[in-house]
């Protein structure tokens, strides 16, 4: 064979049957990313004679006589393709996972293709972005401005016209460019599997056929043999500890229920044993000759049914001291809590009351990099797994706890992961890669396909929520009680957090004199759910907030002017269904008001989009809001430590990891500022349990009030020790620099603090450390609006109007705040209206994005987004969390948007055209 592969001839053949995506990545061409294996999300796209091609579904003979281009082939870091250099310049990714093969997509087009850019981009999938910022860059791509370096503007919000965030002389509430952007772009930035190591092992999964069984035996004795097989795991041989995949600060929050594998199976796709072999073939081969003897046991797939006497019991053995309440009624946990009296009397004495009964579908993350863990032993004989984690200390830990070693002895490390929300708060992957490693003594790799990430690892908790509202004649709500049954499938990570969270401040934002919550989760023969962006609040939100909305059509009143006669002011108690406030919540800061305020006023405005013409569509305007903690209840703990030394480079260690939440640039920024330097000065060490102190990790939103705000009390330690070394050494000296011990310059100017000369210390490096503990949690709001269409001979609806506005506190990063709200609305609208986990009696039907529809290009509108103008106490520079928040308020703005549009409430997500339709009043509209 002959061939070139960016410009260099090769004439390697590939093996037999392989698609060019392994072929190139065999070759350590990583920039080539796998996201599917199906040809479905265009994270593996190159070219092929210029033509973009899916890789992945490419056969690698097929190149014989050809030229092939990678993203790596189109630039380098230091010299960009005009495509390149505009997704840096408009922020056009966020986990970055899919920006080479968009890029490489991208490049083929001309001006002509503008017009009609959602098709010509269907074949490459984002979940990070919403798109918008992608269409900004390729725009700009494809017809390059005079000074292709300028900055594109976007709508409302860049730097020159937010007054609160500009700074001439600091980085923070500038739209800094992320660190690794021109290495995302290029496909240069490593992820989880872009690495080389030789003699790698590769482990491979069976799993359940039954959705709840009994193991009675497993023969392996025809896998053993197939060659190249090591290792062979199933319940007999690995330690029988029991644990929580879910990861949190405290291991006492998730019930111990999970085995490393068991000898009982409860969904259909659980783990039953692993293969490791030197090859990933002789893995697969192996698992399918392993036999295993099953006792089918009696399954429950319905929640209600779940709870009811005589349903079959998931975990008959498990206790409250693992933190299953009533394993006798799978309940993991139930609590019926409330305040003010009696609440059905509350109820009766109300002049008007609304009731009703909502529920939220299984969602997938669908983050475009699947779960998978690389392991092997350093040269110490530790261990060292890099993982595609949010969560690598405590990932640590646990492995510590279920292996029997000391955390001494184990580093988790990420490389950049390609997306979470949430999914990556799991440990999914790790304690099978570790067995391997240590019984093997060899590297080992578990990559989860594309079907394995759908069926394997976890999903958006479905609620059922009832709400009965009481309310006097002005609106003022007199009565506030739900009833939510959670489903966490067959084990309960997660399940008592999402639960606790999703009843707090969709609860607490409300006044009322009398509330009142029951709340249970259940176990059932479904494949587990977990944590999800909104961490159940988007479920609860979406039933009080539709409840809500139909006080307010009852009542005639706007609905707007509803929230602000009910929604907690600026410093009122935020009482859940308790008497007493939660004692670590505060206002840093209060926004709500001017989020109201600014998605009116933008709804008034309109979008200047018309409706579609005839009388099958029908218009509504639709609204809600959300509140938000600022990070997790309990402690949420993060340690920074910064340092600077001769090369005048300032170090900077922070535990959490960066996967598309933009931490790496923030944290950047926080120090650059703090520190009165530039951005390029700071070199960053993350994600990894070595090279930083312990961090809880990235999840809860906690990026920039937990670890953002360990780092800036790092650096201002580190800023103050410098002035003390030279109020000390030299007194007010007129040199603009701090000098090292060899006299070689070590820090920039520090104009803040006066005119210093410092030594830096005998070692050539003057450390500080910063830490936060999370005992306070501030609170952040979001409110988005809609304007749709309904067609009432299809049930489509479409988009004409989309708003959010948001109370983030100071913007540390205009730009790319406004990618985490873009994308989390665009998330949320796919859940509301087509996103589905499919089960058929507990058997996923949705196991590959060709039956699981991530939105594409065409389904995503452009959302105007505001921010509120406010600055928190207790954030670093006055910033909140936005990452997960803009989400929660979407499904129900777009419900009673429709309910305005059609006049009948949709009560069930996601609301489908299938299920509008079914909706509609056909009586009514044709006769
Ligand atoms: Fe597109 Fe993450 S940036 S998938």
């Amino acid at each position: 064979m002959k061939y070139t592969i960016n410009g260099e001839s090769h004439s390697e053949t590939p093996r037999p049957g392989q698609c060019l995506r392994t072929f190139l990545r065999d070759a350590a061409h990583f920039e080539v990313k796998k996201g599917c294996d199906a040809g479905d999300c265009g994270a593996c796209s190159v070219l092929v004679d210029g033509t973009p091609v899916h890789s992945c579904i490419f056969p690698a003979q097929r190149i014989n006589g050809h030229d092939v281009t990678t993203v790596a082939g189109l630039g380098t870091p230091d010299d960009l393709h005009p495509m390149q250099q505009a997704f840096v310049d408009n922020f056009g990714f966020q986990c970055g996972f899919c920006t080479a093969g968009m890029i490489v997509t991208a490049s083929t087009l001309t001006p002509d293709d503008l017009d009609d850019l959602p098709r010509t981009m269907k074949g490459n999938l984002c979940r990070c972005t919403g798109y918008r910022a992608i269409r900004d860059a390729i725009t700009q791509g494809v017809t390059p401005p005079a000074d292709s370096n300028q900055l594109s503007a976007h709508s409302n919000h860049s730097c020159a016209d937010s007054n609160q965030f500009c700074a001439d002389s600091n980085s923070v509430g500038r739209a800094v460019t992320p660190p690794a952007a021109r290495r995302v772009v290029t496909g240069t930035e490593p992820y989880t599997f872009d690495t080389s190591i030789t003699d790698l092992r590769y482990l491979r999964v069976l799993g359940s056929p039954h959705p709840h069984a009994r193991i009675l035996a497993i023969d392996t004795t025809a896998a053993a043999r197939v060659d190249g097989v090591e290792l062979i795991l199933t319940h007999e041989n690995v330690p029988a500890t029991r644990f929580s995949t879910a990861r949190h600060e405290h291991r006492e929050d998730d019930p111990d229920d999970t085995r490393i594998l068991d000898d009982v199976v409860r969904f259909v796709g659980q783990r039953v044993a692993a293969v490791v072999a030197t090859t990933a073939a002789a893995a697969e081969d192996a698992c399918r000759l392993i036999e295993v003897t099953y006792e089918p046991l009696p399954a429950v797939f319905d929640p209600e049914e779940a709870r009811s006497a005589g349903a079959p019991r998931l975990h008959p053995d498990r206790t409250p001291a693992d933190r299953v309440a009533h394993a006798d009624r799978n309940t993991v946990v139930a609590f019926h809590e409330g305040l003010g009296g009696d609440i059905e009397a509350a109820l009766a004495d109300s002049p008007v009351t609304i009731s009703g009964a909502w529920r939220t579908s299984r969602v997938a993350h669908a983050q475009l990099e699947t779960h998978g863990a690389l392991g092997w032993l350093d040269d110490d004989g530790r261990l060292v797994i890099r993982s595609s984690t949010q969560v690598p200390f405590l990932v640590r830990d646990e492995l510590a706890h279920i292996l029997d070693l000391p955390a001494e002895q184990i580093r988790v490390l990420t490389a950049r992961v390609g997306g979470g929300f949430g999914g990556k708060q799991e440990l999914l992957t790790e304690d099978l890669v570790a067995l391997a490693v240590l019984r093997t003594g060899k590297p080992c790799a578990y990559e989860m396909s594309r079907t394995e990430e759908m069926t394997r690892t976890t999903y958006r908790h479905p609620f059922r929520v009832a709400v009965d509202l009481g309310a006097d004649t002005c609106g003022r709500l007199t009565a506030l009680k739900i009833d939510v049954l959670s489903d966490t499938g067959a084990y309960g990570n997660h399940a008592i957090g999402v639960l606790f969270h999703g009843c707090a401040e969709s609860v607490s934002v409300y006044n009322c004199p009398v509330k009142h919550v029951d709340a249970e989760v259940v176990y059932t023969n479904n494949p587990p759910s977990g944590a999800f962006r909104g961490y159940g609040l988007g479920q609860v939100i979406f039933a009080i907030e539709s409840a809500l909305d139909e006080l307010a059509v009852e009542l005639d009143l706007d609905p707007f002017q509803l929230r602000r006669i009910n929604a907690v002011a600026d410093g009122d108690p935020l009482l859940i269904a308790h008497p007493e406030p939660e004692a670590d919540m505060v206002y840093g800061s209060y926004g709500l008001d001017k989020c109201l305020d600014l998605a009116q006023r933008a709804l008034l405005r309109g979008s200047g989009i018309e409706p579609p013409q005839g009388p099958q569509w029908r218009v509504g305007e639709g609204m809600a809001l959300a509140a938000i903690a600022t990070m997790a209840p309990r402690g949420h703990i993060s340690r920074a430590r910064v340092s600077v030394g001769a090369d005048g480079i300032y170090d900077v260690g922070v535990g959490t990891a960066e996967f598309g939440n933009g931490t790496t640039t923030v944290h950047t920024q926080i120090a650059a500022t703090t520190l009165d330097t530039t951005p390029e000065r700071i070199r960053l060490h993350h994600g990894d349990t070595d090279a930083a102190d312990y961090d809880t990790g990235a999840f809860a939103s906690a990026g920039i009030t937990v670890a953002g705000k360990a780092l800036h009390a790092a650096c201002t330690s580190l800023r103050e020790k410098l002035i003390d070394a030279a109020a000390t050494i030299t007194g007010a000296a007129p040199d603009l620099v701090i000098l090292g011990p060899d006299g070689a310059f070590v820090g920039e100017r520090l104009v803040s603090f006066g005119e210093l000369t410092a030594t830096a210390g005998t070692d050539g490096r003057v450390v500080a450390d910063g830490e936060e503990n999370g005992d306070l949690r501030s609170i952040a709001f979001n409110v988005h609006a809609f304007r749709v269409a309904v067609n009432t001979d299809t049930g489509a609806v479409r988009i004409l109007q989309s708003v959010h506005s948001a109370d983030a506190g100071t913007v540390i990063n205009p730009q790319q705040c406004l990618g985490q709200v873009e994308g989390g609305v665009a998330q949320a609208i796919g859940s509301s209206l087509y996103e589905e986990v499919m089960l058929d009696n507990g058997v996923p039907q949705t196991p590959v994005f060709r039956t699981y529809r991530v939105p594409q290009m065409a389904d995503i509108p452009t959302t105007e987004v505001y921010f509120a103008d406010t600055s928190d106490d207790l954030g670093p520079f006055g910033a909140k969390s936005m990452s997960e928040s803009p989400y929660n308020p979407v499904a129900p703005a777009l419900a009673n948007a429709i309910r305005r549009a059609i006049g009948v409430r949709p009560d069930e997500l996601p609301m489908s055209r299938d299920r509008i339709w079914r909706l509609l009043p056909h009586d009514e509209f044709f006769g």
